[in-house]
């Protein structure tokens, strides 16, 4: 059985005494949780929010890295940075950053062998935008983005990588695929993998949905067969909420 994991994608929201309320009304709202718990916040808060995990059953990440190890990336921030501190996830090519910061599938290949090679676990967002969706070419976007992320990581590294299924036109939108829709695309991903690297494998791969999840819809998505977690943008900043989310 593949367990799930829940997690809070915090965006560029927080301020370190916010994140560190948070983590004191979160912790008591999750501790008997079996799903895995991840909060993967800005980088100012790493060191705060970490201090402030020990001792409960709730994981950090970050939203980025570097694809480098090190050198004149002026701004940037290294994989053995990150862990240097206990961070243990990272998300890495978010629509956003696809997006806005000018990402492609080359980078977030990089990205994911740096963040492995470093003991990192990956969360890494595949997704069709809405005019890909009209297209009807949801499935070819989603397949080769998930092909290209994985270029040159061998199975026992595929264990450790987690998927995120992000409809773009689903992300802060309010709108969502439906339950069905998505435990489909989810299906197509492992079908993808299972190709890669076989079907063992790919029964292994945690494979998340996000784009507005919340508390009233979070059950649907969760109890479907291949929907192994969330990544949760907006309602992860509300401790009730986003602990409504884990506990579905
Ligand atoms: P949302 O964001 O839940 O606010 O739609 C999800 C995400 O961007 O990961």
């Amino acid at each position: 059985m593949r367990r799930k994991v829940i997690a809070g994608n915090w965006k560029m929201n927080m301020l370190p005494d916010e994140a560190i309320r948070f983590i004191e009304e979160l912790t008591p709202l999750v501790k008997d949780t079996e799903n895995e718990v991840v909060l993967c916040v800005p980088y100012t808060d790493l060191f705060y929010v970490l201090l402030n995990v020990q001792g409960t059953n709730i994981k950090v990440g970050a939203q980025n890295v570097h694809f480098e190890e090190s050198g004149a990336y002026t701004g940037e921030i290294s994989a053995k940075m990150l862990k240097s501190i206990n961070v243990e996830y990272v998300i890495i090519g978010h629509s956003e950053r696809r997006q806005y910061f000018a990402e492609t599938d080359e980078t977030i290949n990089k990205k994911i062998k740096v963040a492995i090679t470093n003991g990192l676990k990956p969360i890494v967002c595949v997704g069709e935008t809405l005019e890909e969706r009209e297209k009807g070419i949801t499935f070819d976007i989603i397949t080769k983005q998930t092909r290209l992320a994985l270029e040159g990581i061998d199975k026992d590294q595929v264990k450790n990588v987690i998927i995120a299924y992000e409809p773009v036109w689903a992300i802060g939108t309010g709108k969502t695929a439906t339950a069905d829709e998505a435990n489909e695309a989810i299906k197509k991903i492992r079908e993808e993998i299972s190709k890669i690297y076989g079907n063992d494998i790919a029964e292994c791969v945690i494979i998340q949905y996000g784009g507005s999840i919340k508390s009233s819809n979070a059950r649907e998505f969760l109890t479907k067969s291949d929907i192994d977690g969330g990544l949760v943008g907006g309602a992860s900043l509300k401790p009730e909420e986003f602990s409504k989310i884990v506990n579905y």
